[in-house]
């Protein structure tokens, strides 16, 4: 990492981090028999990650979610879940009527999604802020799986004096890791499959309460049961419902059917 941007560790926890993991690697290999063949392997199949760009990739769908169970798994409120690596901070503040950015013929269903944001001991939060990230209705990201707009179906918005908040966006589909790429070899090869099942995602904040970054679900998606990730936890998992009225339609200024999801997020106190 020497003359990267990204700090790295030092003194005790340096020592204690570095060291220990280097203690578990040799005793690993110790105890399964490495060979030099394997070690190689190993070698290069990191250096084709690195030169992949899917460090963060590999990293966040092996990884990642131990580390949101460490440090927010005992959090009241509600369940966080892995950021994952198509985060992008910075996404444009929308307003009224809000709406994430969409291409011109944007796919996919229109989703409404709605709820409001609360202090773990239910006082509604004017103000919270939501900032929103998800796939589109193929499972691409902007900027990773596309290049332009770059903010596509990213964007952050505030709750009301309730403390709810509404915006229009796109149902997601489920992300597919790309089988061209490391990641997706080493999936294949395990003889897994590659998918996370459809997800919004979200980061709330409010100034006194701490962040919480999670992701919800759809009920009723084929991969809901086998996240590649394994990430996926009962309470984030939400139903859709259709609505297909001339009133329902009428009251959103909609000529097509859409999908309504309601979800409320209470937020965890700052920690002392
Ligand atoms: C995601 O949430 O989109 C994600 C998380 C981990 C790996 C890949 C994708
Ligand atoms: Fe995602």
């Amino acid at each position: 990492m020497s003359g990267g941007k990204t700090p790295i560790l030092t003194g005790a926890r340096l020592e204690t981090v570095f060291c220990e993991l280097v203690k578990e690697l040799r005793a690993f290999i110790l105890s399964h028999d490495v060979s030099y063949d394997e070690y190689h392997q190993a070698l290069g199949f990191l250096a084709e990650v690195g030169a992949a760009g899917e460090l963060p990739l590999l990293l966040d769908v092996f990884l990642e979610t131990m580390v949101d169970e460490v440090n927010n798994g005992r959090k009241p409120g509600t369940a966080s879940c892995l950021e994952g690596p198509f985060y992008v901070p910075a996404a444009p503040l929308i307003r009224r009527p809000y709406a994430l950015p969409q291409r011109e013929n944007e796919p996919g269903e229109i989703l409404l999604f709605s709820g409001a944001v609360r202090s773990a001991d239910g006082r509604p939060l004017a103000g919270a802020m939501l900032d929103l990230w998800q796939a589109d209705a193929t499972g691409a990201y902007s900027q990773f799986n596309y290049p332009e707009p770059r903010y596509n179906l990213r964007g952050r918005l505030q709750t009301n004096e309730e403390g709810r908040f509404h915006v229009r966006t796109v149902v997601p589909a489920g992300y597919e890791i790309p089988k061209a790429g490391p990641t997706g070899k080493l999936l294949a090869a395990l003889g897994r499959h590659a998918f996370r099942p459809a997800h919004l995602h979200v980061k709330v904040s409010h100034e006194g309460f701490g962040q919480l970054t999670t992701q919800l679900y759809i009920a009723g998606d084929p991969w809901i049961d086998s996240d590649v990730v394994g990430a996926v936890k009962p309470s984030l998992v939400t139903r859709l419902t259709r609505h297909d009225s001339p009133a329902d339609l009428e009251a959103h200024g909609l000529k097509r059917p859409y999908f309504a999801l309601d979800y409320d997020f209470s937020l965890a106190p700052l920690a002392a």
